[in-house]
């Protein structure tokens, strides 16, 4: 019997040394110390032994015990302990670790080179008014000297809600709309979409324009030269080349446009300036006395220019984009690029 729990306390030794997780832990303290385990069953049967033996080897048992008892707790307890660390650690923050940066969002490039056209004319002494995107005809066109059957309202390629109710084609309109409520001096910028039944790689059915206007005694076409060219120069650097062609609009006499060379292909013709070098950014001219007489003020005591910029070609320019489709896409890795 002796002999059985040297062999016995052998085998809980090596037992103790395999295991490694808690679950075997358990299984040792069922298989020695449960209700049916080993050394349970060898303290039940003590009362078979002589009465000499008995002392003796229930002594030994119960010291076998303890001894089996107190190892398996104490290696159990360490290996608890030492998942307990683990997992601590892995849960862990580390307060001094420098925190990590998100990413910023950026303004679309078309609202960038929007605020930047804003901040050249309100330094300027312009200031901003806007107007409806669902607009009449009368301000739209017949106000602004488009009589119904004009042949010039069919370069605007209008998108029709009504007879009367269209998508502005242009800013144009809220000049009347403005010069209606006020009277001059004015300086007045107006920022906004625009819609036009026209795709390609330079038209987008909607884009954006820059209107603006200056009215007072005695403004004259050295005026709308020397603030365009002001604005060009800080737009596109002063060594840019520009140039101003006799154009026509129904709402200005004399008409401009103004081109500048393109920035693309640096005038040696792309498919952005049309294999021409040049690139139409500004229309504009000396406000047309039939607007005037429009909106009651007196053409012979007040003139003034007016001019239309192109957000979309400024900025397709500026970036050397070469398709207007890409604005409206919202593709991530092109966005990123501004
Ligand atoms: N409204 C014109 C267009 O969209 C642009 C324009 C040209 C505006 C001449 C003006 C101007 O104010 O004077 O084509």
């Amino acid at each position: 019997m002796r002999e059985k729990l040297v062999e016995l306390e052998k085998l809980i030794l090596a037992d103790v040394e395999k295991a490694s997780t808690i679950p075997e832990f358990d299984n040792l303290r069922v298989k020695y110390l449960g209700r049916n385990g080993e050394l349970t069953n060898i303290l039940r049967e003590l009362g078979k032994l002589s009465p000499e033996e008995r002392p003796l080897i229930g002594k030994l048992t119960n010291d076998l015990k303890i001894k089996a008892q107190n190892i398996i707790d104490e290696r159990s307890a360490l290996l608890k302990e030492a998942e307990k660390q683990k997992s601590i650690k892995k849960e862990s923050i580390d307060v001094t670790l420098s925190g990590r940066k998100r990413p910023l969002g950026h303004l679309h490039p078309l609202s960038q080179v929007m605020y930047e056209v804003e901040d050249i004319f309100l330094k300027l002494g312009f200031e901003i008014a806007e107007g409806p995107e669902v607009e009449l005809d009368y301000y739209n066109f017949e106000a602004l000297n488009f009589p119904k059957d004009h042949p010039a309202r069919d370069m605007h390629d209008t998108f029709y809600i009504t007879e009367n109710i269209i998508l502005r084609t242009h800013t144009s309109p809220v000049q009347i709309r403005v010069m209606e409520n006020r009277k001059p001096p004015l300086q007045v910028i107006v920022p906004g979409r625009v819609y036009r039944c026209d795709a390609d790689v330079s038209h987008s059915p909607m884009f954006h324009q820059v209107e603006g206007f200056m009215v007072d005694k005695k403004i004259t076409f050295g005026d709308l030269k020397g603030v365009l060219s002001l604005f060009l120069r800080k737009m596109f650097g002063s060594k840019t080349k520009v140039r101003f062609r006799p154009s026509y609009f129904p709402f200005t006499e004399p008409s401009v446009e103004i081109d500048i060379e393109c920035q693309l292909c640096k005038g040696k013709g792309c498919r952005v300036c049309k294999e021409s070098g040049w690139v139409e950014i500004l229309g504009a001219g000396m406000i047309d006395p039939e607007v005037f007489k429009a909106v009651k003020y007196d053409p012979e005591k007040y003139s003034g220019f007016a001019f239309g910029i192109g957000i979309e070609r400024i900025t397709m320019l500026k970036f050397a984009i070469d398709d207007i489709r890409l604005f409206f896409e919202n593709n991530m890795l092109f966005l990123k690029q501004f």
